[in-house]
């Protein structure tokens, strides 16, 4: 489970209040997308879940772990619950497809035995078994999100956080790429995905969370981009 509760995000550089007073609740096995301006704060919310950031004030509370109070040593634990793309995919340049997925495998310490049977598994979930061996550069920009997908997917976590994850991707790609993500949710991991993509978001009508100015300014079930009715 997933709760921001009043929670204030102020970045020392710039003293840029992101979040102002922000509170939010997902369950386990929700799908929500998450709306809103660009700076409204959306990536300032998934850097806490993650806790590449920490709360300025109130908690922040994901799979049992706190955030405003979590110890240094047990972040590797929290982060094996949660899997994240990133806005801007953050693939090892110097690493095959295959590697950049067995390399968070090897983080958290899999064995060998149950890398190769995993992330083939997962290539081919994400439709890139066939491109295991290129290098990011070899990719296009498509391919190169999925592979963040899988890498995000491999360690099995409890929630998938994606930040645009459709942003380099064709409109009949981007469909397919939410179509991947419902697939997952529908195996039980909880989605969360930050996107501008107003008709997708009608179209798959789950739970919306809009967010303005560090707060949410409307959370609705049925596929409403902002206040926007279909
Ligand atoms: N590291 C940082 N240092 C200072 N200010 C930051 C930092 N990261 C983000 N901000 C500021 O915090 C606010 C929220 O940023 P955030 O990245 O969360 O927005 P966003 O909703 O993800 O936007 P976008 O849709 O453009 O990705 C913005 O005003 C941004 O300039
Ligand atoms: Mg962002």
């Amino acid at each position: 489970m997933i709760e921001l509760q009043d929670v204030y995000q102020v970045y020392n550089e710039g003293g840029t209040h992101a979040l102002n007073g922000i509170s939010l609740k997902i369950d386990d096995g929700e799908f929500v997308f998450v709306v809103g301006p660009s700076g409204s704060g959306k990536s300032t919310i998934i850097k806490l879940l993650s806790a590449e950031l920490r709360p300025t004030q109130g908690r922040v509370h994901v799979n049992g772990f706190e955030i405003e109070n979590i110890p240094h040593k047990d972040i590797p634990y929290l982060r094996r619950t949660i899997g994240v793309v990133y806005q801007d995919f953050r693939l090892i340049d110097n690493k095959t497809v295959y590697e950049n997925v067995a390399f968070v495998m090897r983080a958290v310490g899999a064995p060998q035995r149950i890398i190769k049977k995993r992330v083939p598994y997962v290539l081919e979930l994400v439709g890139l078994k066939n491109k295991s061996r290129r290098f990011p550069h070899q990719l296009s920009g498509g391919e190169q999100q999925r592979v963040a997908i899988a890498r995000a997917l491999v360690n099995n976590p409890d929630v998938i956080i994606a930040d645009e994850p459709t942003g380099n991707l064709d409109p009949a790609r981007s469909v397919e790429l939410m179509t991947l993500l419902e697939k997952i949710n529908g195996l039980g991991t909880t989605v969360l995905v930050v996107t501008h993509e107003r008709e997708l978001v009608n179209q798959l009508e789950k739970r919306v969370v809009a967010i303005e100015r560090g707060v949410v300014i409307s959370d609705r079930t049925g596929g409403y981009y902002l206040d926007e009715e279909k």
